[in-house]
């Protein structure tokens, strides 16, 4: 693990893509089961896919509202963590089956799969290039670090942005706590990931105009991520409560409500 630290500069030397809105990308968000999804596409037809699995450690919601532990703040002080309460599901019972994987690496040609560690005898080739997320998780009982597995052939890397509860990293820098709460990004699923984490990837494993494709949307950060990237999505989620929320958020976020004109809900909401 690359033990020198990483800081999230947005505003410096990150490629254009990483700020600037682009409506050249497009997001082709489906309500389904995407074993039955990728199917659907021929060999090698995404350029990356960029993947979130359930882990298999029962994170589906319904968790209490509890202290988690403490957060140093900016100032010194220490502030308490609590979870919040999802609605419970049941998603998180298992990782996907082997054949998942292998559908995975046909549609294709690149993969980053998030929680790997967990079900490590699925990906089958080692990887000199594993994705590391710190989430400047100090003091809290919560993992520190997420971990995906990747096809790539590059090095490790990491990439520090806070994640822990009310605590957000600061858009300037991941490591520092983004002192105004209503900045923060809404969470609305148990398992959600920062938009600023998916911006980060598109930024460095996939070029505006590519194909990527996300079997797991879950909240929907990365669709957030690859509008402002100029990436063409197509991504899968399998409960209804969650797509729905995620498509209000997305229109929400992006402000582009013609993302979901007519044509584009009637693809969304009829599923495959
Ligand atoms: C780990 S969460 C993804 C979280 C997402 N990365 C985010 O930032 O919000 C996994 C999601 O996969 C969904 N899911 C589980 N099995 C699925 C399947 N076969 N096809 C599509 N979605 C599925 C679950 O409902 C859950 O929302």
């Amino acid at each position: 693990m690359d033990a020198a630290p990483f800081h999230l500069e947005i505003t410096t030397d990150a490629p254009a893509a990483f700020h600037a809105p682009s409506c050249s990308g497009s997001l082709d968000l489906r309500l389904g089961d995407c074993m039955e999804g990728m199917k659907t596409f021929p060999d090698g037809h995404f350029d990356l896919a960029i993947v979130d699995p359930p882990y298999g450690i029962g994170m589906g919601g319904g968790l209490d509202i509890a202290p988690v532990g403490n957060v140093i703040q900016k100032n010194g002080k220490s502030l308490a963590v609590k979870t919040v309460r999802y609605a419970k599901k049941q998603w998180d019972t298992t990782p996907p089956p082997p054949e998942y994987f292998a559908e995975l690496r046909r549609v294709s040609r690149n993969q980053i799969v998030w929680g790997a560690n967990h079900f490590i005898d699925r990906m089958q080739v080692a990887s000199p290039c594993w994705i590391v997320w710190d989430k400047v998780n100090v003091g809290t009982d919560q993992s520190d670090c997420e971990l995906a597995w990747t096809s790539l052939k590059t090095a490790v890397r990491k990439f520090d942005f806070m994640w822990s509860g009310m605590c957000q990293g600061s858009l300037a820098n991941g490591r520092v706590m983004e002192g105004n709460k209503a900045k923060n990004e809404k969470r609305i699923h148990p398992t959600q990931k920062p938009v600023q984490l998916y911006k980060w990837l598109l930024a460095n494993y996939a070029k505006p105009g590519h194909r990527v494709l996300d079997t797991h949307l879950g909240s929907g950060s990365i669709a957030i991520a690859a509008h402002y990237a100029g990436i063409h999505l197509t991504a899968y989620e399998i409960d209804a409560d969650y797509f729905h929320a995620a498509k209000a958020r997305i229109a929400r976020e992006t402000s582009q409500a013609e993302l979901f004109s007519p044509q584009n809900n009637k693809l969304a909401d009829t599923g495959l």
